[in-house]
């Protein structure tokens, strides 16, 4: 049976409330179900403001243009991340830096950041990948010394927490993402994240055409007018209303999440004790949320072959970020600030397992079986010279619930 890499999750409740939202008479953005996410990120988080965008991209947009982004301000950033990171700031004419990340938790390598500092530099953006926070404590201290901004990617970071403080909650700016492959959803969503004062009344007015339309909705003044730049960055209550669904059930599904993510590091063990892949590593200060597993195999020449032995088995894992700096883009519209040789050693090996929130352990077990037994043919292959008999996983497919699915043939 197909093991998927991703299942869009939901709690039951998205079609009463989108319907709700029908009955409200209320589709456009920043109704009743805007409001309640809006709160509840304002609570929770916390956060002086929260507010829904289309997805993490526009609210990383919104960042660049609430920081008045010009031609030629650089902002340092890891290589290894999604192009939106970056392509916000270059459409404001801003020069991503890239910097190296840390071997241990593919975070921006904050020892690295002072050297790349310039009279140019605007605004630190660290991505706390796979919701494992980045050095924060060090990040805000150096921007704070240097008088940057500091906007938290935190599209994989929904509830995670960074020495105590959710992630999101720490920056200027934070974006968060509710993509459907991200730990809450709505299909397509975002929201940007205001913890400094002095950007709260503008974001406002940005995500409102660049209008005072949200002071006008709440009487504050007697019409809204064009005040700024913006653009049309709020979403439809539909997608607020399916949002609030999941929000409601958020802790529960970051525990599901956790699970996930422990089965896959516990049943990895082996693996890595044996010198074949390496699993995530989480620094003491992380509480991370599951957002998603990776493994990081011995050999970057062995990563695809691996990809399609699973395909072969109908079990879909995937690379990740092709790191920015070595893309078209990146040679046109960014700048290296440091040696990027751990970022170049890492996107090759890194390798993103089926993850989601209902995933039977018995899906995991297979999963973990198939890596095994392709690490170890690998392995024999290399050491032995032809006929090469497979070496036996030590998980054999009748001891995992349900390993009828699991043809034990010969590749
Ligand atoms: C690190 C990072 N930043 C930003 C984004 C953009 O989020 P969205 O897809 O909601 O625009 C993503 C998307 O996966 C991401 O991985």
């Amino acid at each position: 049976m197909t093991i998927f890499f991703n299942q869009p999750y939901s709690t039951g409740r998205e079609l009463e409330y989108i319907q709700q939202a029908m009955k409200n008479c209320h589709l456009s953005g920043d109704g009743p179900f805007t409001d309640k996410c809006h709160a509840w990120l304002q609570a929770n988080l916390p956060c002086r403001k929260a507010l829904l965008t289309h997805s993490g991209t526009h609210a990383l947009e919104m960042a660049a243009i609430l920081l008045d982004i010009e031609a030629g301000d650089e902002v340092i950033m890891p290589s290894f991340t999604f192009v939106s990171t970056a392509n916000a700031f270059v459409l404001r004419g801003g020069v991503p830096v890239f910097i190296d990340i840390r071997p241990d938790t593919l975070n921006l390598d904050e020892k690295l950041l002072v050297k790349a500092i310039t009279a140019r530099t605007k605004a630190i953006v660290p991505v706390h990948y796979a919701g494992v926070a980045c050095e924060m404590d060090t990040i805000m201290e150096i921007a704070k010394r240097y008088k940057l901004a500091v906007v938290e990617d935190a599209a994989h970071g929904m509830l995670a927490f960074y020495c105590g403080k959710r992630l999101g909650a720490i920056g200027d700016l934070a974006a968060l993402s509710f993509h459907e492959t991200k730990n809450i959803i709505c299909g397509e969503g975002g929201a940007l994240i205001v913890n400094d004062d002095r950007f709260v009344e503008r974001a406002e007015i940005i995500r409102e055409k660049g209008t005072n339309r949200s002071l006008f909705y709440r009487g504050e003044v007697d019409k809204y007018r064009w005040v700024d730049v913006g653009s049309s960055f709020l979403p439809s209550e539909l997608q607020a209303a399916y949002l609030w669904a999941q929000l409601e059930e958020s802790q529960r599904i970051t525990e599901m999440r956790r699970q996930v993510w422990q089965n896959y590091y516990d049943l990895l063990e082996p693996l890595e004790r044996e010198g074949f892949i390496r699993r995530p590593q989480v620094p003491d200060s992380c509480s991370p949320n599951g957002h998603l597993f990776y493994i990081l195999v011995e050999k970057c020449e062995d990563r695809d072959p691996l990809i399609g032995h699973l395909k072969e088995q109908k079990i879909f894992a995937m690379f990740h970020y092709v790191p920015l700096h070595s893309s078209p883009g990146g040679a046109r519209f960014a700048r290296i600030g440091s040696s990027l040789s751990v970022t170049e050693a890492v996107s090759d090996r890194l390798l993103r397992l089926p993850f989601w929130n209902l995933i039977s352990l018995k899906q995991q077990q297979r999963v973990v079986f198939e890596i095994e037994r392709f690490m170890k043919t690998l392995r024999t292959s290399l050491s032995v010279n032809p006929p090469v008999r497979r070496q036996q996983p030590s998980l054999q497919p009748e001891q995992i619930a349900g390993g009828e699915d699991v043809k034990p043939s010969l590749v």
